[in-house]
């Protein structure tokens, strides 16, 4: 467990290069099963989250090392097709590797990877749509064993636009005979990542980032690289970070077309932000304005991961702030942690009523999970005297040295490991 110890009341200044994508390089990753070859990754995160997606490639029998920010990965010979309790849980999204198991050796067999801090974490939509790529499934009570002799292309239509029964799907369909259409897809840049890497394999497929995506063919390549883009929510954390603190900040390669939700609501805020290509530039001074109404929804719309951090930026608003979450249930967890800095959040389901407050006092609170742990990070950075956060062993799951940044940026955060 790590204790987060901040004290608040310093502005943050300074220019920060962002992480590559988490959310890109782990289905990246897993899709490398597809087909034995050797895979090249640049710009990728350091990572818990991406540490245990290599290990379950070294559990298979790829090799799988880290050569500073690439990732050299050869799936030539992996010897397995089933993935332990232990290493299934040490990442939430583990279930990306059901598709390329059954793609690759026709067979699968995984523990269920359970639910998490933000609530149930059902995986229908993914089942659904590989037994319509030919796949019989027997659903246990911790496990999943699926085959398919012969995956057969499908027309898949999504229930929800799932990013990662889409990316599922995407990767499976590789492997199928014929073409495969998947309507109602998520649009979510990942999947753009993605996409981009199947094609570096060989595979013909295209629409990632529309509702409809093809994949009509594949011929493996022996070889793959791919740059892994920025992690468009790190983007918005240290963003989110600044609106609490104060300050003026330049992310560089930050991909700001994919959070401009995110670069609105500080505009509406009061933040001065502005944008150069791939270079983000924000001020921040004084009470922020209300952002408003925050309504979370699947891509483009506003990103359910940087809610957290908009809040943690909303406590100390001169207006009111309501927030509605349309994509977890259990993603205000932080909220009740915030109140012991003094703020005031009244919950109400997917709602939440942010009553901003003049002044935050430093409080000791506990990490729920990953973007709520960053959240109360953001909060205190923004609040009188010392904060601690306890139980913050989530945060080193999405971000690269998060203490080690907001330090350069002059801020007073550091961690003790307990
Ligand atoms: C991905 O999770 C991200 N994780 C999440 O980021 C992100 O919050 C989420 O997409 C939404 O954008 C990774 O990419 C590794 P979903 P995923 O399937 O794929 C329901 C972070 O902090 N659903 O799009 O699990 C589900 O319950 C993480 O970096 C089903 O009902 O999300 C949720 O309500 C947190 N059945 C909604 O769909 C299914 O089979 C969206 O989930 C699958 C999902």
């Amino acid at each position: 467990m790590s204790i987060w110890h901040i004290t608040g009341g310093s502005p943050l200044r300074g220019q920060i290069r962002v992480q590559g994508s988490k959310n890109a390089v782990l289905p990246v990753i897993a899709a490398s099963l597809l087909c034995g070859a050797d895979t090249e990754l640049l710009n990728c995160p350091n990572l818990s989250d991406v540490d245990a997606a290599m290990d379950i490639l070294r559990y298979l029998g790829c090799t799988a090392a880290r050569c500073g920010d690439a990732l050299c990965i050869d799936t030539t010979a992996p010897a397995r097709c089933d993935i332990p309790r232990e290493l299934m849980h040490r990442m939430r999204s583990s279930v990306i590797f059901l598709g390329p198991l059954l793609a690759r050796f026709g067979e699968a067999e995984v523990s269920l990877p359970g639910g998490c801090e933000l609530g149930p974490r059902p995986i229908d939509l993914h089942l659904h749509a590989l037994r319509l790529l030919g796949a019989e499934i027997e659903e246990g009570e911790d496990s999943i064993v699926c085959r398919a002799s012969h995956l057969r292309g499908a027309e898949i239509s999504l229930a929800l636009p799932s990013v990662g029964a889409t990316e599922n799907a995407m990767i499976a369909a590789c492997a199928a005979e014929g073409a495969t259409v998947i309507y109602n897809a998520a649009r979510e840049p990942e999947i753009e990542t993605l996409q981009s890497y199947l094609c570096a394999l060989g595979a013909d497929v295209s629409g990632a980032g529309s509702p409809v995506i093809r994949i009509t063919g594949f011929s493996p390549r022996s070889h793959a690289g791919l740059r892994i883009p920025p992690d468009r929510i790190a983007a918005a954390t240290y963003l989110c970070c600044t609106a609490c603190a104060g300050g003026e900040i330049e992310l560089t390669a930050a991909a700001p077309g994919q959070i401009v939700p995110v670069l609105d609501a500080l505009r509406a805020m009061g933040c001065a932000v502005s944008t150069h290509g791939e270079r983000i530039h924000m001020t921040a001074h004084g009470r922020p304005a209300s952002p408003g109404a925050i309504v979370t929804r699947p891509y483009p719309g506003f990103p359910t991961d940087a809610a957290p951090l908009l809040m943690a930026a909303s406590l100390r608003c001169t207006r009111p702030a309501m927030f509605i979450e349309n994509i977890f249930s259990g993603r205000y967890r932080h909220a009740e942690e915030m109140r012991a800095l003094g703020a005031q959040i009244v919950l109400r389901g997917p709602m939440a009523l942010v009553t901003g407050v003049e002044t935050l006092h430093g409080a000791s609170m506990k990490s729920p999970d990953l973007r709520g742990g960053a959240a109360l990070v953001a909060a205190a950075l923004g609040a009188e005297g010392e904060s601690t956060v306890t139980d913050a062993g989530h945060i080193l799951r999405g971000y690269e040295s998060l203490d080690e940044t907001l330090r350069s940026l002059g801020a007073s955060v550091w961690r003790e490991k307990a």
